[in-house]
């Protein structure tokens, strides 16, 4: 099962991802964890070069999706020709909320990158953890380039978010994150994946 998790800037992503991850182990259910950009050397290596330099919107779509080819070849799909699950932070519905919605590049052009660089194979799943921008922003200890963009620009990524969310709701489920403990948060993700594996059975 190919699992990806998004949201804006500071909505828990990584903790929660490390916190289901430590449930996985202790069930003794195989898996990875990985991110977007990175998940290999080289894609790590493009991951310091986007977050690192400021450049055009064309060159930043160019980047994600060339770390996401390698991401893709080189990790993706062999865990899951294994059989492990893969939970992955940020994946292509990143790539149309920043640089579609927020850059205003060309979404057919997006998809079309998107579906090259994962040989069309969307995740399973995807959960969406939603948090009003302001809070989020709030919580940004060490900003990226993209953080310090402000709130209109997250705004507009959240409804990027929720165009993607609107295309394909069979994929998508919302984690209504405000209140909630990364253990609950957790328990929440791994109850939905036992509802997704039952009904592919
Ligand atoms: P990161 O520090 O991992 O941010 P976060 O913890 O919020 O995930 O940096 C990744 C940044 O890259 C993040 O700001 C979102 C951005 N991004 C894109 O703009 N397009 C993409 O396709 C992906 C995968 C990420």
């Amino acid at each position: 099962m190919f699992i990806t998790f998004e949201g804006t800037e500071g909505s828990g992503k990584s903790t929660l991802i490390r916190t289901l991850s430590e449930k996985l182990t202790l069930a003794g259910i195989d898996h990875i964890t990985t991110r977007e950009p990175g998940g290999t050397s080289v894609a790590e290596g493009i991951r310091k070069v986007i977050l690192d330099h400021e450049m055009g919107s064309l060159t930043e779509l160019f980047l994600y999706e060339a770390a996401r080819a390698e991401h893709f070849e080189k990790t993706v799909l062999p865990a899951l020709k294994k059989k492990q699950i893969v939970l992955c932070d940020r994946f292509t519905d990143s790539t149309i909320a920043y640089q579609g919605f927020a850059r205003k590049l060309n979404l057919k052009l997006i998809d079309q990158l998107n579906k090259i660089a994962t040989h069309s194979r969307a995740p399973d799943l995807t959960f969406f953890l939603d948090i009003p921008v302001e809070q989020g922003l709030a919580r940004a200890t060490n900003p990226n380039r993209f953080e310090n963009e402000g709130l209109a620009f997250q705004k507009t990524v959240r409804r990027g978010f929720l165009y993607s969310i609107k295309k394909h709701p069979r994929r998508w489920r919302v984690l209504k994150v405000a209140k909630k403990t990364p253990d609950q948060l957790a328990d929440e993700v791994l109850a939905q994946m036992r509802l997704r594996s039952k009904g592919r059975k």
